[in-house]
């Protein structure tokens, strides 16, 4: 008691929050900012076991995965794990009807078995440094955005050609602190990643939708792959003689499971996030921004969902369309939710006044910095204006409209055969041709007619007039015959189906030009795309690129104010550190979440036949048997749990680490309430979503039979062990 007094009068004192878990660190400064609270918190690593230059560390057996998620390697012979969903193009490009590994997965028996993935790579971080001195020079005050920017890019080729490097590695430089710092990166990316194991879909990624971004959670979203190097351990092409990379550090696997208030942490690559944006720029999201994208997506869905309902074929067709427009707009509407509950913007407006009043005491930074915020905030209320038709545009030009999305192929067509010829353009045609079958086994005309019938009635409705263009208005979105409008429309399109395209690029190429220059849709589409060119995109970007500026120095001006404060750099998809506790949380009155799950859960929510909840028979009679191998606990099989760390996209696969180093758990996901952590992280309600490494370890040795690949993982016990265990060695 008195110490944990003493312990939050430190953290007042020190400026440390009193709820750890908020912040994504950069490894080379743990030693200097978290270690001692990570310490206090449960660790019984130093900084320098978690990254080191000088001998191997954890940061060893990280890697960025596929440029989007992250990875970890938990064997001596290059098994690499991450997430399903993060495998999951792999695992669905290498499936067919006769091998469907989406369907009932992937095993293989031994390592001829594995399936090699060009293009797929992992990369690690060797070192990382600062550099901002090196990227600064020649930068001063009265330079403007572009002249700067030219410098920067200058600066950070030279340091590129002239940093020290072994010929198998890379360089990368990245902005920091919104411009205000940069790092740079030693990289070694492999590229011969082959797939290993993944269980069915129903295992994976069950409760697929509507388990998605919820929390109690029930899905084993992992996939196994293994990394191969050339006879010196160096990354190459693929080749089969290739041979399992060596890591310098892989994680071991704890068995012991985890406890309420046990520190856990998060290491991986989070993608992108905006901690330090003014109060209007909140607003500018919860009563604009999201609402717009939410609304066109919900009528898409709803459309989509109708059509999946009353057809398996269709509901195959469209599962995947539907989940990757369903995962931003169930996350956007968490977020607003969760940042109105938390009073983000009240929140904003209170640490505003603050930062006003002790700017104004200091008249050094009042004359540097003075006006700055109020800036910003009045720009954003400027940028309002073009939110809605902005988000608009984006939502039906690129997302939710197949055959709108897709004209930009034909478009690219007419400017090949404009810019470089009749030769040229039949190439780009013979790759539409090659592209469309692909397209057409999945396209249902029906589906995606009416979601652009429905969606530019709202455009119709919702838009200014301003941004009306003719041919819309020839459409007459509120007049009968609407529907039969766009219905010709579609009939005169070749991306309605395989008989109109046939039809359409079996001609000469001056033909194709012809026909697509007079395609009506085509024309429509052109429309659009020129309006939103001409009259939107511009005040967009302008806006961008003002408060691009405005944040570097809001930035800097938050950090001088608040100087014993510590900042954490927002994400952009380089190396981080998160750290919190596992624990459980009250989203709403009188409701309070446990913070594990387990199979009895999974067998409460199947339900037979259904898409989302159907189970495979075998894991009913493990479940039934009790088969569990050494990974149950009491008797009962974990399943997921949920901790305070502050995660985001690009943390998926990330692994999720004990004190003592091992591995406990594989992160994909956060909790309903707490997605708006990408802007306003809070402790109270904030939770991350992991696998317990216990079910994938039993999914993968009793569901699919792969005992092999678990014998060369190192499993470990730190509870029972009688002196705490160091990782790895
Ligand atoms: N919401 C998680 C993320 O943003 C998981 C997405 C994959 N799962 C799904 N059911 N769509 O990546
Ligand atoms: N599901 C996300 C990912 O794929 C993780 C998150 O947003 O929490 O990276």
């Amino acid at each position: 008691m008195i110490k944990n007094l003493l312990l939050s009068l430190l953290f007042v004192i020190s400026g440390l929050p009193l709820f750890a878990g908020e912040g994504m660190w950069l490894p080379l400064l743990l030693s200097q900012l978290n270690e001692k609270e990570m310490q206090s918190m449960g660790m019984k690593m130093t900084a320098e076991d978690i990254y080191s230059i000088n001998k191997s560390s954890l940061k060893d057996a990280i890697v960025h995965f596929g440029g989007g998620c992250t990875g970890e390697i938990i064997s001596s012979t290059g098994l690499l794990l991450t997430n399903h969903h993060c495998g999951y193009s792999q695992i669905q490009s290498h499936s067919s009807l006769e091998n469907n590994y989406v369907e009932n997965g992937f095993w293989s028996k031994n390592r001829n078995e594995e399936l090699s993935n060009p293009g797929l790579t992992a990369t690690f971080i060797i070192s990382m440094a600062e550099v901002t001195n090196d990227i600064m020079k020649g930068i001063s005050e009265n330079m403007t955005l572009a002249e700067k920017q030219s410098t920067i890019d200058k600066n950070i080729e030279s340091i590129k050609k002239s940093y020290p490097r072994q010929p198998y590695q890379d360089i990368m430089v990245k902005a920091f602190y919104k411009g205000n710092q940069y790092y740079l990166f030693v990289t070694e990316t492999y590229k011969d990643v082959r797939l290993v194991a993944a269980p069915p879909s129903s295992i994976g990624n069950f409760g697929v939708d509507s388990d998605n971004w919820v929390w109690p959670r029930h899905t084993c979203d992992f996939s196994l792959f293994r990394i191969y190097a050339d006879e010196n351990n160096h990354p190459a092409e693929y080749s089969p003689n290739n041979v399992p990379f060596k890591p310098r550090h892989f994680l071991p696997i704890s068995l012991d499971g985890i406890k309420e208030n046990d520190f856990t942490m998060i290491f991986g690559f989070p993608g992108r996030t905006n901690e330090y944006l003014p109060s209007e720029s909140i607003r500018q999201i919860t009563d604009l921004s999201d609402p717009a994208k939410v609304a066109i997506r919900t009528r898409a869905l709803d459309i989509m969902h109708k059509y999946m309902q009353t057809d398996e074929s269709t509901k195959i067709k469209y599962v995947t369309k539907a989940a990757r427009i369903s995962n931003g707009w169930k996350k956007w509407q968490g977020e607003m939710e969760g940042l109105k509950k938390t009073k983000a913007i009240e929140k904003k407006q209170k640490f505003e006044a603050e930062y006003n009043r002790l700017l104004k005491s200091n008249p050094a930074l009042q004359a540097k910095y003075g006006g700055v915020l109020e800036e910003l905030n009045h720009n954003t209320i400027e940028a309002n204006k073009y939110v809605k038709i902005s988000e608009y545009s984006v939502e039906l030009l690129r997302v939710n409209i197949e055959i709108l999305r897709n004209y930009s192929r034909l478009d690219a067509i007419v400017r090949v055969f404009e810019n470089n010829g009749a030769a040229e353009a039949a190439k780009k045609i013979d790759e539409l041709k090659a592209w469309a079958p692909g397209y057409f086994k999945d396209y249902v005309r029906a589906i995606d007619e009416d979601i652009f019938a429905d969606l530019f009635k709202m455009y119709y409705h919702d838009i200014d007039t301003a941004y009306h263009f003719p041919r819309l208005d020839m459409l007459a979105p509120d007049q009968p015959g609407y529907t039969e409008k766009v219905k010709m429309l579609f009939d005169g399109s070749p991306l309605a189906s395989q008989t109109q395209m046939d039809y359409f690029i079996n001609q000469s190429t001056e033909n194709v030009i012809k026909a697509i220059q007079n395609d009506g849709l085509y024309l429509f589409y052109k429309e659009m795309l020129d309006q939103y060119r001409a009259k939107v995109s511009p005040k967009v970007s302008h806006f961008e690129k003002l408060t691009e500026e405005g944040m570097e120095k809001y930035m800097a001006a938050q950090m001088a104010v608040f100087k014993d404060k510590r900042f954490y750099p927002d994400a952009n998809s380089t190396l981080r550190i998160t750290y919190g506790k596992v624990n459980g949380y009250s989203p709403r009155d009188a409701v309070k979440y446990e913070f594990q799950t387990w199979l009895d859960g999974v067998m409460e929510k199947y339900i037979p036949g259904n898409y989302e909840y159907d189970l495979p028979q075998k894991l009913i009679d493990l479940y039934q048997k009790k088969d569990f191998g050494p990974y149950a606990e009491n008797g009962r099989i974990p399943v997921c749990f949920i901790a305070s760390n502050h995660t985001t996209g690009g943390n998926s696969g990330s692994p999720a680490i004990d004190a003592y180093g091992n591995l406990i758990g594989l992160n994909f996901d956060r909790t309903w309430e707490g997605t708006m952590s990408d802007y306003n992280y809070d402790a109270s309600i904030c939770r991350n979503i992991m696998v317990d490494i216990r079910y994938v370890l039993f999914i993968l040795d009793k569901y699919g039979d792969c005992k092999h690949l678990v014998d060369e993982m190192k499993l470990v016990h730190p509870r029972s062990a009688k002196k705490p265990k160091k990782a790895g060695k």
